[in-house]
């Protein structure tokens, strides 16, 4: 009997239990065995397992997060993890494995694949940023649950004519912003692709006013860039050299109001965003990007992501796929800026 391995790495998102659920049921009734290594790349590097029947994979749809845990280890940050990991790989008797997560995470699944073992990846973020597919599953919830947020700020904007700035997820990439900003009806939107002109967001505020529209909602992802650059939660950076962003949106509250003498909040969605239940597109999502995966692996197409282009599921190369981010394009920054009121 064959053994294939699941783990689920880097920061949670809604529908990895649907990936998870997709792969185990496509598997068992091929008589493969499947296991779940927990904490993300931690599992593989202390051999925390746990067997994934088909109890395990049953009533997890609709869960948020990942019942396998997950982490931010990268075992490439010092060669002895990664001579363990690989001894790992086949002391556990993985004949394959599948690696969920984003370009961190998936990073470690390629150089695992260029080392010579059977390893397929799942494209998994809320930010949206893997070049190598179209959407990835949780940034929709992501999305929606902005959107509402956005939709309840304009009610308590309005009422106290004030300017809510409402910080989003987003670290370098502004798919999050672009979206929620357009679906909540933004009238700024403000992503790391393009550097914040404070000027601009002020006089757009002071011409609402002046057209008697006493309030204003601008979407920041927490990426965004002042003069001064990124705004920082704390210091020291991640296992993979990310720093901790978050806290724009209190630095451009504080700036508009001292500029506009208009009465401004700031709002930080932070990980509300991640977490609960997953959209019915990210259950959806999810669970055609596990059996994609799930038949990669039976084909033996290793080295190789599980994509969704132009409506269609297809396997691409692993290592191109994780090369670049994917960042939005000026052109749809400045189509987003022609619905600005
Ligand atoms: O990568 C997804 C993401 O949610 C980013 O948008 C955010 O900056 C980061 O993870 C937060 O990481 P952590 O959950 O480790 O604080």
């Amino acid at each position: 009997m064959k053994t294939v391995g699941i783990l689920t790495g880097g920061g949670d998102a809604p529908g990895l239990n649907a990936v998870i659920r997709a792969i185990v049921r496509r598997s068992l009734p091929r008589g493969y065995r499947m296991i779940g290594i927990r904490h993300g790349w931690r599992g593989l590097l202390n051999k925390e397992t746990v067997e994934l029947d088909a109890k395990a994979a049953s009533g997890i749809l609709h869960r948020g997060g990942t019942i396998l845990g997950t982490s931010r280890t990268n075992p490439y940050k010092n060669a002895e993890d990664v001579r363990t990991v690989e001894a790992n790989f086949k002391a556990l008797g993985l004949d394959a494995l599948i690696a969920i997560g984003g370009e961190d995470t998936l990073g470690v699944a390629a150089k695992l694949s260029a080392a010579g073992f059977p390893v397929v990846g799942v494209p998994k973020t809320i930010d949206n940023d893997l070049s190598g597919t179209d959407t990835t599953f949780g940034f929709d919830t992501a999305v929606a649950i902005a959107t509402e947020a956005i939709d309840r700020l304009h009610s308590t904007a309005e009422s106290h004519d004030r300017v809510i700035v409402c910080e989003v997820m987003g670290r370098h990439a502004g798919w999050i912003a672009l979206h929620s900003g357009m679906a909540g009806g933004a009238d700024f939107i403000l992503l790391p692709e393009r550097p914040i002109d404070i000027e601009a967001v002020c006089a757009a505020v002071l011409r609402r006013r002046e057209r008697g529209v006493h309030f204003s909602i601008i979407v920041a992802a927490e990426g965004a860039i002042l003069p001064e650059g990124e705004v920082k939660k704390g210091s020291g950076k991640d296992a993979f050299g990310h720093e901790l962003l978050g806290g724009i949106g209190e630095r451009l509250a504080k700036e508009i109001e001292k500029r506009t003498g208009a009465e401004t909040r700031s709002v930080q969605l932070g990980h509300v965003q991640r977490g609960g239940t997953p959209t019915a597109f990210d259950r959806w999502l999810g669970s055609r990007y596990g059996l994609l995966a799930a038949d990669m692996v039976h084909d033996g197409s290793f080295g190789m992501m599980a994509a969704y282009r132009g409506g269609v599921f297809m396997p691409v190369p692993l290592a191109s796929a994780v090369a670049t981010l994917k960042t939005v394009p000026p052109d749809l920054i400045d189509l987003a800026s022609s619905l600005f009121a």
